[in-house]
């Protein structure tokens, strides 16, 4: 009995001996693993890389961004700048990087289809981006901005966080000069044709548009498609939908053609800053584009005063008015941040896209910029000039809301083929050439959907038009 318990007691004593040796490897183990995954465990860049097109006399509301994220968070925001308005550089700068699998941080993308051809280039397509319904839950977006939220969802998803709503669908016109020509802001297309002949007459450019930057030119030709054909058939160009032999467009063709035999002889050589250079300095009657044009005139040019068409005071050097034809029609814009996902920068790609979508950063961004905040409980009192203020109160009080051809509603090679052939017919007056252009657009467009995408969430489409396969 004694014999036994004694080699009882030995056994327990070696037992526990070996068990405490193997405890001591296993911790000894795990924490070499731990150790090393702490020190080479790879941590969040504190720069990022974040691709835009607000270069130069564009940059100084993106530039207010970023200034304050970084004083907030110590994560730099290295921006890379590719000039040329409304993207036409840099699109395809960025397309590039995605189709490499070199994507940056975060990068300036249009709500709408654009965002689909960056995630048809992208390798593993959709899984390649950040999905942000949740952070545009948890920035407010949802409760404040539903409208927004809705033209920027994409079969109920969103890749793309507003920043601010633009207007497209404006005029500007230099009041001296109206003045001048004994003219009156005209309200429809007619009006229109008439005023600018008026100009011509008087040895006045007209329409100061501009062929440098490619955009403006399809801008104009989209503006006055809106104006003749109306907000449903726009919807139907967007999807493809619509008959290319629809006498809209020939009927826009048409207009767009006596009206480039107004623009100055240098239009080509004209960017559109170059364009509201001219037009601040009186060198044309009007200029036709979104409201970056009230940011522009605001940060360059502090001396001119900008006034809406419906409140003309004697001190106003340029006036700002719906499109002819287009009044009560919101014409959208929406910029906005998209973020590639699984990289090392992503986490911080998102802070930022947080950061500038949300109510801090646009309350920065949209004095600046022109434009108008997306939240509905940010009031117009933020706003430098008078036209944001009444911006807000056009937006609100909008009947009807489409979505910029030349920003944001085309798949970016439909789009960049529309604004080179919009050249060409300006310059040589080719109609053939431009049906056929926009025939082929239109079979594009309605394949690039894939019978898939469309704009909204499930059962409430955006701009109150379904196209056939949206469920
Ligand atoms: C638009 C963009 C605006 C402004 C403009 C001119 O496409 O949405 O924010 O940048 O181009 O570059």
């Amino acid at each position: 009995m004694v014999i036994i318990v004694k080699f009882n007691v030995r056994r327990g004593i070696k037992t526990l001996y070996l068990s405490i040796i193997i405890l001591v490897i296993i911790i000894a183990i795990i924490g070499g693993i731990l150790a090393y995954n702490y020190v080479s465990a790879p941590k969040p860049p504190s720069k990022i890389s974040f691709y835009t097109w607000w270069a130069g006399l564009e940059r100084f509301a993106i530039d207010a961004v970023i200034g304050n994220f970084t004083a907030k968070t110590g994560i730099q925001v290295e921006k890379t700048a590719v000039p040329g308005g409304a993207g036409v550089n840099a699109k395809f700068a960025i397309l590039a990087l995605i189709q490499a699998g070199k994507p940056p941080a975060a990068f300036q993308v249009h709500c709408g289809p654009e965002m689909l051809s960056y995630i048809y280039a992208s390798p593993h397509g959709e899984k390649d981006f950040v999905e942000l319904s949740s952070v545009a839950k948890d920035i407010g977006m949802t409760d404040q901005a539903p409208d927004v939220l809705k033209a920027c969802a994409l079969a109920g998803k969103i890749y793309t966080l507003p920043v601010n709503i633009h207007r497209a669908n404006l005029i500007f016109i230099n009041k001296q000069i109206l003045d001048k020509i004994g003219g009156k802001v005209p309200t429809t297309i007619d009006e229109l044709v008439d005023l600018s002949k008026k100009a011509s007459s008087a040895g006045v450019p007209a329409l100061i548009q501009a062929g440098a930057d490619v955009f403006t030119i399809f801008h104009l030709w989209e503006q006055i498609f809106l104006a003749v054909a109306g907000p449903q058939k726009f919807m139907m160009f967007i999807y493809g939908t619509l008959d290319p032999n629809d006498a809209s467009i020939k009927k826009a063709t048409e207009i767009f053609l006596e009206l480039a035999k107004t623009f100055p002889s240098n239009w080509q050589a004209l960017d559109w800053t170059g364009a509201v250079a001219d037009l601040v300095q009186g060198k044309g009657l009007a200029h036709v584009d979104g409201d970056w044009v009230v940011g522009l005139i605001y940060n360059v040019y502090p001396n001119t005063i900008m006034c809406s068409y419906d409140q003309i005071t004697p001190n106003c050097n340029i006036i700002v008015a719906p499109f002819p034809g287009t009044e009560g029609i919101y014409n959208l814009v929406i910029d906005s941040v998209a973020v590639p996902a699984g990289g090392p920068e992503t986490s911080q790609g998102v802070e930022f896209a947080r950061f500038f979508a949300g109510p801090e950063g646009q309350k920065i961004f949209n004095p600046l910029k022109g434009s108008i905040a997306v939240y509905r409980n940010i009031g117009p009192e933020i706003y430098p000039t008078t036209i944001q203020k009444w911006e807000v109160s056009q937006y609100r009080n909008a009947k009807a809301f489409v979505f910029s051809l030349t920003h944001g509603a085309l798949f970016s090679d439909v789009w960049s083929t529309l604004l080179q052939q919009a050249i060409v017919l300006a310059q040589t007056g080719r109609t053939d050439l431009w049906y056929a252009t926009i025939e082929k657009a239109l079979s594009n467009e309605k394949e690039l959907w894939k019978g898939t995408w469309y704009m909204g969430y499930p059962g409430s489409p955006f701009g109150g038009y379904s196209p056939p396969w949206a469920k």
